[in-house]
């Protein structure tokens, strides 16, 4: 949904959502804080500091839905969402989507 003229501004720039659902042990589904989002989350916000990425919130997330390619996170308000597994993932999305306005194609969900 494309914002109106008349909207507020932004009150983030960038907003990330890392979802640190935790399912138990052998759940079908499995969950993102099983693979380690909860680290992750905590890492990207320390680094987003080290970076001096002004106007960014990075909030932990209840289940995002999209269980099966965790661990997830979605980046708004371009609404683009990726799998971060490592913290050299993390380094990517903030360094070059958040940073340089690119896209991490290689770390990118699909659409469905
Ligand atoms: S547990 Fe992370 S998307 Fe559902």
């Amino acid at each position: 949904m494309p914002r109106l003229p008349d909207d507020p501004q932004l009150f983030f720039d960038v907003h990330v959502f890392v979802c640190c659902n935790r399912r138990p042990d052998g759940h079908k589904r499995g969950s993102c804080a099983a693979r380690a989002s909860e680290q992750l989350r905590d890492y990207m916000k320390v680094r987003a500091k080290e970076l001096a990425i002004r106007r960014i919130r990075i909030n932990a997330a209840g289940c995002l839905d999209r269980c099966e390619l965790g661990p997830c996170a979605v980046i708004y308000p371009d609404g683009v969402w990726y799998r971060l597994e490592s913290t050299q993932d993390v380094d990517a999305v903030l360094e070059r989507h958040v940073l340089a306005g690119e896209r991490v194609t290689d770390l990118m969900l699909p659409p469905e």
